[in-house]
């Protein structure tokens, strides 16, 4: 992690160390912040260099969920499970099960759910352990389920809106450079390919990235070169950092709009965007659809909640713009802001 980036993190409220070597379980749950509500986010499954770095994740991730679900108007406080990807077989379904055991020992501290890595089927086996787990699966009428979809509708809505308020246009005369073509990045291709964009792609399983270029007449470059492609949107939907020191020089685009999250590599890098011109779009404002799911899944409410909370995202995007625009500040910056403000009980103007 760049260290201006540390810098302007809070440390986490709370870091749960977990293990239990009977399964290979292994790693820490990061609670930011419960000012608003239980601290939720996602669990990760993934292999990390070395316990420091998986923390230090964990921290920023549980520090991004916090500005998240304050964006989104939910009642829900900031966290995030990363759990180390063992490098021997390990019983997946009992690992899963032992994570529930240690999420119900934090008493409703921290509510999980699926993040990279991990699946419907996973929080399955988490609840069979403890209820302070969402993003199962749905019943009729009601929220829940895989959160992509609603992911991938809520950065889409936020393109759409950025189109408008940044180039006066519609995204039927855009270009939009899609990286990672994943769970959320393949739905927003084919939400944009509705919207009559035309489209670039590009993801490290060239099997998959063939595929979408297929189904949506897309043009395909190599991962390497996604970031360089003249367009007028770029979209990170792979990991995060996509926006880093090497990456800013390269973009030829408007406007950065795109699922990932933590997108910058650092705070600098977000100011450089903006002194190039290119309008960031904050990754946590623009992400949230899944959260929003799975928040209204977890407060038993139904997909109409939903979709009127999911639509309020470019609503509260164009504030940032519109106060961007008039402070002649960085939407980066602009969004920390209205986020504290509103961890900190403060009037949001
Ligand atoms: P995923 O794991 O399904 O897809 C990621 C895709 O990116 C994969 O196809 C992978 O091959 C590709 N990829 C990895 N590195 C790449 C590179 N350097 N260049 C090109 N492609 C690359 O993940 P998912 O669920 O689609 O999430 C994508 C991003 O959105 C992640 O950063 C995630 O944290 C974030 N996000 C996802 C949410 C969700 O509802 N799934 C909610 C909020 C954020």
């Amino acid at each position: 992690m760049p260290a201006d980036v540390k810098m302007r993190l809070a440390p986490p409220k709370d870091l749960h160390v977990i293990e239990d070597p009977r399964t290979g379980l292994q790693g820490v749950i990061a609670i930011s912040s419960t000012a608003l509500g239980p601290a939720t986010g996602g669990c990760r499954f993934w292999r990390y260099p070395s316990q420091t770095e998986l923390a230090a994740d964990a921290a920023r991730l549980a520090h991004g969920m916090s500005y998240k679900n304050a964006l989104a108007g939910l009642p829900l406080g900031g966290g995030k499970a990363v759990l180390q990807l063992p490098d021997q077989p390990f019983d997946r379904k009992a690992l899963f099960r032992a994570f529930g055991d240690a999420v119900d020992r934090l008493g409703g501290a921290y509510v999980a759910a699926e993040d990279v890595g991990t699946s419907v089927a996973d929080m399955q086996c988490v609840r069979e352990r403890t209820s302070y787990v969402a993003g199962l699966t749905a019943r009729p009428g009601m929220a829940g389920g895989d959160p992509s979809p609603w992911t991938a509708l809520g950065v889409f809505l936020s393109m759409q809106q950025a189109a408008r308020s940044v180039l006066g246009c519609e995204l039927s005369d855009t270009t939009v450079a899609i990286q990672g073509l994943g769970s959320v990045g393949r739905r927003l291709a084919r939400l944009l390919y509705s919207a009559r964009a035309r489209l670039v792609v590009a993801d490290s399983a060239c099997a998959r990235a063939q595929e979408v270029a297929d189904e949506l007449g897309a043009s395909l470059v190599a991962p390497e070169d996604i970031a360089g492609v003249a367009a007028d949107i770029f979209a990170p939907c792979a990991l995060g950092g996509a926006i880093n020191e090497r990456s800013v020089d390269q973009l030829k685009v408007r406007i950065v709009c795109g699922a990932a999250n933590n997108q910058l590599a650092s705070a600098k890098d977000g100011d450089d965007l903006a002194q190039r011109g290119i309008a960031y779009m904050p990754d946590y404002l623009v992400n949230a659809g899944g959260i929003i799911n799975v928040s209204a899944e977890y407060l038993g409410e139904s997909t109409e909640h939903v979709e009127n909370r999911v639509a309020g995202i470019p609503r509260r995007l164009e504030e940032v713009l519109r106060l961007a625009a008039k402070t002649g500040r960085p939407t980066h910056v602009v969004a920390d802001e209205l986020a504290e403000a509103i961890l900190s009980g403060a009037k949001v103007a």
